[in-house]
């Protein structure tokens, strides 16, 4: 088996509520655990020449859930920058977040932009943090922007290079999606992104996520024949008008 270098994975971390429960503890010592299997598969990723890392921590749709898990997370996220930013730092990573930021309090957005100046000159991997992301907010934005950025708008501009130049991750798609926590849907995360990517789901529950873990994701990977809609060799070989 010939081995295909990942470019880009992206992680809907889901699962962190129950595995709390299963411990017979709150759903916020789950997301608490979150935090540091995010830490163990940032270092395996840098370790497995990944490039890119896109994780989903918090959704569109999370702000339906009950105030005090809203604030909770929101504390977490403020607090898992702080403890953390030095060491990605020192391990060369380029942060960046992504999703509508303006929903947050100025606190948590002047973090943010610190984190991302502080970090923009590194050259590892390339680690996305979705906040407050929803994929149909992500399309219509990046419309907009186009919309409001072109002098003389002409309806061809909406066209798909365009709107790839303004969605929020306009370097490199996900090759690889990896969902933990059993549920086998997109919930909204990179839509247009995720188009041809290939789609792993774990009934693994993401604070027990691991390098194991990360490594039989891969490896699932690596047996996929992509085709992106075109025919392999081995598919036109096979074919007897050939
Ligand atoms: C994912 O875990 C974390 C967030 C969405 C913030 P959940 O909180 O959805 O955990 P489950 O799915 O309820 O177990
Ligand atoms: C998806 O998980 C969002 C994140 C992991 C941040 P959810 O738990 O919110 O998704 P649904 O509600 O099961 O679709
Ligand atoms: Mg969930």
């Amino acid at each position: 088996m010939t081995t295909k270098k990942i470019n880009h994975v992206s992680i809907i971390m889901d699962g962190n509520g129950r595995w709390a429960l299963d411990r017979n503890m709150p759903r916020a010592f789950g997301h608490r655990s979150g935090i540091s299997a995010i830490n163990k598969i940032v270092k395996a990723c840098t370790t497995r020449q990944i490039n890119e890392l896109t994780l989903f921590a918090f959704s569109s749709e999370n702000w339906k859930r009950p105030e005090y898990e809203v604030n909770f997370l929101i504390n977490l996220f403020n607090e898992a920058i702080d403890s953390n930013i030095n060491n990605l730092n020192d391990n060369n990573i380029q942060l960046h977040f992504i999703g509508n930021l303006s929903k947050f309090n100025s606190k948590l957005i002047s973090k943010i932009k610190n984190a991302e100046t502080l970090t923009t000159n590194n050259t590892g991997l390339k680690l996305n943090l979705a906040l407050n992301y929803g994929g149909k907010w992500d399309i219509v934005n990046a419309v907009q922007s186009i919309i409001l950025n072109k002098k003389d708008f002409n309806i061809d501009d909406i066209n798909c290079e365009n709107i790839e130049k303004s969605l929020t991750l306009d370097s490199s798609f996900p090759d690889l999606l990896i969902r933990t926590g059993g549920e086998q849907r997109l919930s909204n995360f990179l839509l247009w992104q995720h188009a041809y990517t290939e789609l792993y789901f774990t009934d693994c529950l993401w604070p027990d996520f691991n390098e194991n873990e990360l490594d039989k994701a891969i490896k699932w990977y690596q047996n996929i024949n992509r085709k992106f809609g075109a025919l392999s060799n081995k598919d036109i070989s096979l074919d007897k008008n050939a």
